[in-house]
Order: structure tokens, then C-alpha cells, then sequence
């Protein structure tokens, strides 16, 4: 690479360059095989490793508790949407959801081709820029899903709503960037292509003692039971991608963990959120308490600097801060691993303009 870039891309996003590495390696030759990751069965044994590896790594990382499986499976988290609901919605039930903007919109939807659903509370009415509270998650539906981060409007749950029903969650844009009580959950799923990964995985923990009571004869690439069975090799797995998530955990393990990614994601999201709000040319987006540690969004105050600042970013070597359309602004996603140096760089840049405005 000629030019140092900020990547600051909402996902597939930045990941370490030592992963890039490894990765680009076992495109060549994996451990001495004689071939590439690429051409292996995934029934081999050095790729039943990988698999098993990466599992493992789950469940340390994030302190997955006993009775819980950890599966790698195709489709993104856009399908986990119907597959997580199809595998809790009793036949003739509902589940109980919160709208916190698109991919909890997402989720809505496809719940609703199954069975009745009931949206507790939803702020689109300020562009889904806070998370509603003061509801209370009924104890008459099948399970209560929420969005924990949302990428788009950059918003996140700090605290988790206490459920009496099972809780689903979508962790695509904040796995592994925080401690979490996985008990609280009886399934977490997520996308890999912020914190675990390139795109091409997704992850799914389950409590399986939950499974298996819907009723419903579910098709087998739906059923998560299947892949508990088949030990996530039900069919061809997505192999390189779940490799290469394998080398981002081990490369987060070694970092420290995921306390020690967090401390460094609070450091960052700290940095920048204290230039938005010194900075008298820009704003904040969000309500202050619900703000994303991933995804912080912000405008200028006056459109009319627009061309100024872009050149400003741009010429520093920052990548991926233009806001999502339904947003506008900015947002600088800043996933685990974009290192502190470039926050400082992006406050820099903000200072700067600020020198000659
Ligand atoms: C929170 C969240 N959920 C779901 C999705 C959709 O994921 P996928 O593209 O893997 O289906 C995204 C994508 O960015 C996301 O951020």
C-alpha cells in the first residue's frame, strides 16, 4: 500500500493488516499443504480445524456459558431476520420487536411473513435518532428481538431491556467490541463483516435447550437445530470467510480481549464525540445517552463549509465518512480495528477546519 488511509467504512469495514496477511497467505499455500485454503475440502481435517478454532474462539472471547452453541453460517444477518424468528415463533404465535430504524425494520418484516408481530416502541418519529425506553416487553409472545447497535443511525442499546420471554438479538455492528452477558440472550446473531470479519459469515450462539418448540416443521437450512447436528457443516460452509474470522478473533485475543477492545472503543468514540461537541461547526445526530461507540454520526452546522471540509478528510487520507442517505451528514464508523491514531487524525482534520472558518 502506497498511502496510509483512515478506513472508516461502515462494513465491510477495516481489518487488522496482520489478518489481511495470513489471509492472503492461505490463498496461496494453507500451512504447508502444498494447497490453497481455497481449493480444500471443507470436510478435511485442516479445515475441520479451522472450524473448531473459530467456534472455540467464540465462546472464549465472549464467555459463551455452557449450554450454548456457537454456529458460522451463510446468508447474513439479513436472512438470521426470518431464520431467527422462524426458530422461536410459535405456529399461530408473535414476537415482540422495537424499532430502532432499518435493520430492525428489517427484522419486522420478515417476522411478519410468519406470524403476528408487535412493535413495542419505535423513534422514528425524530429518524430514529434515540432508542425508546420506558416500555415493558409483554409475557404473552414467543420472544422479544432487538437491534443492539444500529449502523445506520447510530444508535445502541447500552442497557438491555429486561425480557421475560427469550431475547433475540442482531450484534452485527457491535459483536465482539463490548463485554456482554451472553445469558441474557437465547440467540445473538451477527453479520461477521464489522468486528468478526470480511462479509460472507454470520454467526449464530444459541441457547439450544430453547429450540424445538415452535411446532413448525422448518426447512432444514432454516432449522438451527440441523446445524447444531451437523456441527455448522450441515452444507458447504462459507470456508474463507470463516477462516479469516478465525485470524481476526486470534488477532483479538491476542490484543487482549475483548475488555481490552473495549477500553480502546471508548477511547475513540470518546475522542471524537468530545471534538462534535466542542467543535461549534459540527453536531452531534443522537440523543446523548444512546450514542453508538461503531457508528457516531454528525453534521456540519453550516452546509456551506461542505466543500472545505470534504477536501480537508479527503486530503488526509480518510475513507468512508459520508452518511448513509436516510441520515445525511457524517459517520465515522470506527470498528475494532481502527486504531486510535486515526480518530486523531479525523479531530485533526475537524480542528483544522474549524482554523479557518
Ligand atoms: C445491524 C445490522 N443488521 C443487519 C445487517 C444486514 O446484514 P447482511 O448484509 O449481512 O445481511 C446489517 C448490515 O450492515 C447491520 O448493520
Amino acid at each position: 500500500m502506497t498511502k496510509k488511509v483512515h478506513n472508516y467504512s461502515a462494513g465491510p469495514c477495516i481489518l487488522p493488516a496482520e489478518v489481511m496477511k495470513k489471509a492472503a497467505e492461505a490463498c496461496i499455500e494453507f500451512n504447508g499443504s502444498g494447497l490453497s485454503l481455497l481449493e480444500m475440502s471443507h470436510r478435511s481435517s485442516a479445515f475441520v480445524d479451522v472450524m473448531e478454532n473459530a467456534r472455540s474462539l467464540v465462546k472464549e472471547l465472549l464467555g459463551v456459558p455452557e449450554g450454548y452453541q456457537v454456529l458460522f453460517l451463510g446468508g447474513g444477518a439479513s436472512l438470521g431476520f426470518y431464520k431467527s424468528a422462524i426458530n422461536f415463533m410459535k405456529k399461530d404465535g408473535s414476537g415482540a420487536y422495537v424499532n430502532t430504524g432499518t435493520w430492525a425494520k428489517g427484522a419486522i418484516k420478515e417476522a411478519k411473513k410468519l406470524g403476528k408481530v408487535n412493535v413495542l416502541a419505535s423513534s422514528e418519529d425524530k429518524n430514529f435518532n434515540y432508542i425508546p425506553k420506558g416500555f415493558t416487553v409483554p409475557s404473552d409472545v414467543d420472544y422479544f428481538h432487538i437491534t443492539t447497535n444500529n449502523t445506520i443511525f447510530g444508535t445502541q442499546f447500552h442497557e438491555i431491556p429486561a425480557s421475560p420471554v427469550p431475547l433475540l438479538a442482531d450484534m452485527s455492528s457491535d459483536i465482539f467490541s463490548k463485554t456482554i452477558d451472553v445469558s441474557k440472550f437465547d440467540l445473538i446473531y451477527a453479520g461477521a463483516q464489522k468486528n468478526m470479519g470480511p462479509a460472507g459469515s454470520t454467526v449464530y450462539i444459541v441457547k439450544e435447550s430453547a429450540l424445538g418448540k415452535t411446532g413448525r416443521d422448518i426447512p432444514s437450512m432454516l432449522d438451527l437445530q440441523v446445524h447444531i447436528e451437523k456441527e455448522s457443516m450441515y452444507n458447504t460452509p462459507p470456508v474463507f470467510p470463516i477462516y479469516v474470522a478465525m485470524l481476526n478473533l486470534e488477532w483479538l485475543k491476542e490484543f487482549g480481549g475483548v475488555p481490552a477492545i473495549q477500553k480502546r472503543n471508548e477511547a475513540k468514540a470518546a475522542l471524537l464525540y468530545n471534538e462534535v461537541d466542542r467543535n461549534p461547526l459540527f453536531k452531534g445526530v443522537v440523543a446523548t445517552e444512546d450514542r453508538s461507540l461503531m457508528n457516531p454520526v454528525f453534521t456540519l452546522n453550516d452546509e456551506a463549509l461542505a466543500d472545505r471540509w470534504n477536501k480537508i478528510w479527503k486530503e488526509a487520507g480518510i475513507s468512508g465518512i459520508a452518511g448513509h442517505r436516510s441520515v445525511g451528514g457524517y459517520r465515522a464508523s470506527m470498528y475494532n480495528a481502527l486504531p486510535l491514531e486515526s480518530v486523531q487524525v479525523l479531530v485533526d482534520c475537524m480542528k483544522e477546519l474549524e482554523k479557518g472558518a
